[in-house]
């Protein structure tokens, strides 16, 4: 049913429950054995063709297999034999819900379906939110005890946010994310095994190596072309999603908070709420599910969208630990030279944080680096004009430390197992009130102190050896200390509103929809090598946007890979996301300090666009991509353009630029040359790229009109 506003409604006479947005729709039907079914996910329909669609057979129900209708949480019980994305004990040893729908209630655009089980207390809501001017449909789950102490405790083994369902189609594909340290958000997009294919971290944090988003296609879509269903977890640790590609044709998936193996236990009166899996679908290819992500991402998930992201400088690659104030003093007024609007002072400044092997945890300054405290380098840093802003590991301790000293049993452990330390350190268990209380504490008066204005926030490592000693329900710091982090950055937020925050994690180990929203911009990988960065930025634009994504111009050879680039080519990629400088500036010659003043200059001149337009990404010949960002009302365009290899006797070939109007005209800024959208669109535009290796451009457009 097309909608200019998204609406959610529940019609009592055909049962169903319907989430209409701008451009697509999504029905649930309650069944007569009071189970809701997934109904339809796809373009937008009316009632009177929902309604006309096949009705949904309970999988308890069906005696074939394929006529069965996939459950919108899969309850564990009757003739179901896929992932359960709800799984439950009563204290007499039961398993499973078996559902009576109760009711429903609309507010807005929230939609919430009401379920309790037949005989054993207990109760959930499936909970529906679409909003203005998204496509996406928000879904997460409310699960409730609500009977008295005589009925027991129920243990939840697990409560998924929301089971997805694509249509049937001819065959499916999986795109998701992987990689690793140095290598975050590599797209993998292969053939959808007639299997369960599960994507998880158990690592305590949404993880390098698998990031809780995914597409399905019919192995057909393109970046323009093709439907697209996607969806992404808005949560922070460990999580999974099982997608599930049955031998009869269908394919489901279920997702939600915490791996296999962990228990929770719901006391009477106890509400457990999942985070919000949210889910988009798209008829025009992968590159308008990714805008469509951003936009909403904009819209309804970052703090302050509209607000730039300034021009960073972090001292980290340039100085690690070896930190002092005359050294910061001197890059600051570099960093100011070259135009760049925000200094963040990286790892070291505290405690005894001379390497990494002690003093995490310790949050004051270090000594013999900063004798005064933080604040002449924070009043330095404001007198040249640029925000201050300070590195915190809040939930990290070195066993060589005060902190740890005063509180070992603050740190995740179990006490018959050897703490494993991980880049010599330990967690701290946040899901402990007197942890949290101490964090908030200690970061509060770390930023009033001291002019802080910006938090770079890291978590070095993953959980291991996870346990809470004495806890009646040890398995819920996988939840709670998630939740704190949320909670911790959010109230900074609300006491300090000039605040921003970027998360980080040794790199973009925690980047996800639950971050985004109480932070402003993430590190996307440690990794600065340009030519690597060009497909973590490929992988990171699927979901996010880019004004989310730090992104470093650093010195050669790269730390990482060992790679010689030109500064200009490392700008040109790293222009593609908030752009910041990590290089050494002390070392850089006056030639390279005026042509990185040049390219900061050229940035601002297009960060409008990168940070606030529609990202198209685009492919060329011979190794060549870029992406091109557009303004909302097409008025200008930028675009980025890298060749890192060069071939013998091949120049690089016009690239097409489908995302112009075919009917307009447009001005290439920097050449003068003027084009109708339409030979853009069809022969596409020169590239003047420079010869050899790691040649890049960037082209500027202003319709004329
Ligand atoms: C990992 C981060 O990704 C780096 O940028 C840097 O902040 C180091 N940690 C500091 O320990």
């Amino acid at each position: 049913m097309p909608a200019t506003r998204p609406t959610a409604f529940f019609d009592p006479g055909s049962g169903l429950a319907v989430l209409s947005t701008p451009h697509s729709c999504y029905a649930v039907r309650i069944g007569t054995d009071g189970s809701p079914r997934h109904h339809y996910w796809g373009t937008p329909l009316d009632l009177a063709e929902l309604s006309g669609l096949p009705p949904a057979v309970s999988p308890a129900d069906s005696s074939f297999e394929a006529d069965a209708a996939a459950d919108e949480l899969a309850p564990q019980t009757g003739a179901r034999f896929g992932p359960a994305g709800l799984q439950v004990r009563f204290a007499d040893g039961t398993r499973g819900a078996q559902w009576r729908f109760t009711g429903h209630t609309v507010d807005g655009g929230e939609l919430r379906l009401h379920l309790s089980d037949r005989h054993y207390p207990l109760a959930a809501d499936l909970c529906y939110r679409v909003r203005a001017g998204s496509d996406v449909i928000e879904r997460w789950t409310e699960l409730t005890h609500t009977g008295g102490p005589a009925d027991g405790p129920i243990t939840v083994d697990r409560l998924d946010s929301a089971s997805w369902t694509a249509p049937r189609l001819a065959d499916y594909r999986l795109s998701h994310l992987v990689g690793g340290w140095n290598s975050e958000f590599q797209l993998q997009r292969d053939r959808l095994p007639i299997a369960e294919t599960v994507l998880t971290s158990r690592r305590g944090i949404t993880s390098h190596h698998a990031n809780p988003w995914l597409a399905v296609d019919d192995g057909t879509a393109t970046e323009e072309h093709g439907e697209v269903w996607s969806t992404a977890l808005a949560w922070s640790g460990s999580w999974r999603i099982t997608v599930h590609r049955d031998p009869v044709g269908r394919t489901t998936w279920t997702g939600g908070f915490g791996h296999e193996g962990l228990h929770w236990t719901l006391r009477p009166g106890e509400a457990l709420t999942t985070p919000v899996f949210a889910g988009l679908y798209t008829p025009h290819g992968f590159g308008a599910a990714s805008r469509a992500w951003h936009d909403h991402i904009r819209g309804h998930v970052l703090p302050q969208p509209r607000r730039d992201r300034p021009v960073v400088y972090n001292s980290w690659e340039a100085t690690h630990f070896d930190i002092d104030l005359a050294g910061q003093f001197r890059l600051a007024e570099l960093a100011a030279r070259l135009g760049t609007e925000l200094f963040v002072l990286d790892d070291g400044w505290f405690g005894a944080r001379s390497s990494d092997r002690a003093g995490l945890g310790d949050w004051s300054p270090r000594r013999e680096a900063f004798p005064d405290g933080l604040r002449p380098l924070a009043d330095h840093v404001h007198r040249l004009g640029m925000d201050f802003g300070v590195w915190v590991e809040p939930e990290m301790v070195n066993a060589d430390s005060d902190l740890f000293r005063a509180h070992p049993e603050w740190v995740l452990h179990a006490p018959t197992r050897e703490a494993t330390e991980l880049r010599n350190q330990l967690v701290l268990n946040f899901a402990h009130p007197e942890v949290e209380a101490w964090a908030q504490l200690t970061l509060d008066r770390l930023v009033r102190e001291n002019g802080v204005d910006w938090l770079k926030w890291d978590a070095n490592r993953a959980f291991t050896d996870v346990g809470w000693a004495g806890h009646p329900d040890p398995d819920r710091l996988w939840i709670d200390h998630t939740r704190a982090v949320h909670r911790i950055m959010d109230r900074l937020r609300d006491d300090h509103p000039s605040l921003r925050i970027e998360a980080c994690a040794g790199g973009g180990g925690r980047v996800d929809l639950g971050m985004l929203a109480r932070t402003d911009q993430a590190w996307t990988s440690d990794n600065t090598d340009p030519v690597d960065r060009i497909g973590i930025q490929h992988g990171y634009s699927q979901l996010f946007p880019a004004q989310t994504m730090a992104a470093w111009v650093t010195d050669c050879p790269n730390a990482a890979t060992g790679r010689t680039t030109p500064l200009r080519f490392r700008f040109h990629v790293a222009m593609a996301g908030a752009l910041g400088l990590g290089g050494d500036l002390a070392r850089w010659s006056s030639e390279e300090l005026r042509e990185a003043a040049d390219l900061v200059a050229r940035y601002k001149a297009i960060r409008p666009l990168v940070q606030h337009g529609h990202q198209h990404r685009l492919t060329g010949q011979d190794g060549v991509s870029a992406v091109h960002y557009a303004a909302d009302d097409d008025t200008a365009h930028a675009l980025l353009v890298w060749r890192p290899t060069t071939r013998f006797g091949h120049r690089p070939a016009a690239l097409r630029l489908p995302a112009l109007d075919p009917d307009a005209r447009y001005l290439d800024v920097d050449s003068g040359r003027t084009h109708s959208g339409t030979t853009l669109r069809h022969c596409g535009i020169d590239l003047p790229l420079p010869a050899g290796d790691y040649a890049s451009c960037l082209i500027r457009l202003a319709r004329l009109d």
